[in-house]
């Protein structure tokens, strides 16, 4: 399969590039090296099996990397808190626009499969109850569920849902 990871230098997408390569997958990098992401410099040696250096807002440069691609995994975002809320439409653009952009273009190309990085920022923590154990903390999914489609957390003493 080959896969386009938006954001494919940052933190994020470069474990997910290594993990697609490692399981004899392609990918497409598309990150536009945002200095706040990358104080020292883009950084050398980019991974994926191409690279374009371009802007999720872009639709040029997002129809190009999506040439010939299976699916999408979309990890270009501008990340953290803002220091100065005059950087509101930065964050609006880069985030809200730019998936727009996106998922616009990969209805152009036909590309149906996407996984969107979420955020506790946006989500919360969320609480837990099991009903025999009370308020509980579940540890990671199992990927057997994840597989089943069972997204439901269990409960770390009893493994009920
Ligand atoms: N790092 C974490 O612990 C964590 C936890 C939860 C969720 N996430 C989510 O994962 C995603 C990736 O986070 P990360 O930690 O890898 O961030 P990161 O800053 O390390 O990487 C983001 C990458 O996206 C690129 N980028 C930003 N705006 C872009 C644009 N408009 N066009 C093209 N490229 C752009 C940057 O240059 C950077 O390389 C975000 O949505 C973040 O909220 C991260
Ligand atoms: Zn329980």
């Amino acid at each position: 399969m080959r896969v386009l990871v938006t954001g494919g230098a940052g933190f994020i997408g470069a474990h997910v590039v290594a993990t697609l390569a490692a399981a004899g997958h392609e990918s497409v990098v598309l990150d536009a090296l945002l200095p706040s992401a990358h104080p020292e410099g883009a950084p050398s040696g980019l991974p994926g099996d191409r690279v374009v250096v371009g802007d999720v807002r872009d639709r040029e440069a997002v129809a190009d990397a999506l040439a010939g691609v299976d699916a999408v995994c979309h990890q270009a975002a501008m990340v953290g808190l803002g220091k100065d809320f005059a950087d509101a439409p930065l964050y609006v653009g880069c985030n809200d626009l730019g998936t727009a952009v996106l998922l616009a273009e990969m209805a152009a190309a036909g590309v149906r499969d996407l996984v969107l990085a979420g955020s506790m920022v946006v989500y919360g923590e969320g609480r837990y109850d099991c009903p025999r154990h009370g308020t509980v903390r579940p540890g990671p999914r199992a990927e057997a569920d994840l597989r089943a489609g069972r997204f439901e957390p269990r409960c770390p003493d009893c493994g009920a849902e």
